[in-house]
């Protein structure tokens, strides 16, 4: 059985973009595949975070992966920093990686602007994420389209290391949505939905209140045309709405344009807000019953121990290969 893998980092509430790039393409594909799915807690600290906040955030995470359909029985479910060789297994790839290539991470290159005191992790942060996937011999990584230069540079340093210690690593392929969808915020529909961003108005978290959703659907910024016509770069907060749509209900961007046809914004705004409140309703419905269970710890229990297994296993071999033995 193939194997598929992927992480979300808890560096802000978990967005309908998370949601639609990574959570909903495990669900769908969690039969098929050996799944794994952890918080990459460790990645958080590449900026600064408050320990309790953090601690918090990372079990509302495992809880909301379930409740958004991750099935325990069928999923590995972790927390990264739990499996305590993936930081010894990064380092070791972090002396197969040139600096040049780490620098020229786009995320890399666009956070480390924003301060001018950024850390070594920042940088090194795409090397661990290699060690994510790699202990695990992952064929498939589900992530959205502005990790797929993250799991390109796994795959280069796979192939390299392969090449001068032998057959170690499986080399992973990302796996992005049908349409390569990136939601956008919806207050700037130019830039990417983040759940870091200082914005909320702009970004739906999958922990907002249903009232407070409608309300930030309803008035998304759009333009001052009158027809509901996918294109990206006249209409680039139509065409979001209508990405949300498509991703949701496995409508095509034509089904979409055709059911609206001669509607105004009002009543296609209200269709997308009804929809996604349904969505998002169910999921926490699920999550409240879910994150104070005990059921939650003897998951991650398990997780850990069998993610831990596999990790230990190739640290090993790795550590044959390179000669750093007794
Ligand atoms: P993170 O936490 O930034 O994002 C988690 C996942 O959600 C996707 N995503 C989006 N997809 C569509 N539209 C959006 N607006 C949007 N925003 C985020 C991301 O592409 C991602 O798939 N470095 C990773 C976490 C990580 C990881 C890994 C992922 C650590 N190790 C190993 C896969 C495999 C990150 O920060 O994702």
């Amino acid at each position: 059985m193939k194997r598929i893998l992927t992480g979300l980092k808890p560096t802000g509430d978990l967005t309908l973009g998370n949601y639609i790039g990574a959570i909903k393409q495990m669900t769908k594909m969690q039969d098929e595949y050996e799944s794994y799915i952890f918080v990459a807690d460790l990645h958080a600290l590449t900026v600064p975070q408050n320990p309790i906040e953090l601690k918090k955030r990372i079990r509302a995470f495992i809880a909301m992966y379930i409740a958004c359909g991750i099935d325990p029985k069928k999923n590995t479910i972790y927390i990264q920093s739990d499996i305590e060789y993936i930081p010894s297994i990064s380092w070791i790839l972090e002396c197969s990686t040139y600096y040049g290539e780490a620098s020229r991470m786009i995320q890399f290159k666009e956070k480390s602007k924003e301060n001018a005191n950024f850390s070594v992790g920042l940088l090194t942060y795409p090397v661990l994420m290699a060690a994510d996937i790699l202990y695990a011999d992952t064929d498939l990584v589900p992530v959205g389209i502005d990790q797929k230069q993250h799991v390109e540079l796994a795959r280069d340093i796979a192939i390299r290391f392969n090449k001068k210690y032998g057959e170690i690593f499986k080399v992973p392929e990302p796996l992005i949505t049908k349409s390569g969808t990136k939601i956008k915020d919806l207050k700037d529909p130019t830039k990417k939905m983040s759940k870091s961003d200082e914005n909320p108005a702009g970004v739906i978290s999958l922990f907002d209140d249903i009232k407070i959703i409608r309300k930030k659907i309803m008035s998304a910024t759009t333009d001052s045309e009158m027809n509901i016509i996918y294109d990206e770069e006249k209409k680039p907060g139509i065409s979001n709405l209508i990405n949300i749509v498509v991703s949701l209900t496995g409508k095509s961007i034509n089904e979409v344009e055709t059911m609206f046809k001669g509607k105004n914004y009002g009543e296609f705004k209200s269709y997308v807000a009804d929809l996604v409140v349904e969505v998002i309703g169910n999921i926490q419905e699920k999550y409240n019953k879910l994150v104070n269970s005990k059921e939650l710890d003897s998951i991650l229990d398990e997780g850990a121990k069998k993610a831990s297994a596999l990790a230990y296993k190739k640290y090993q071999t790795m550590r044959e290969k390179v000669g750093v033995v007794r």
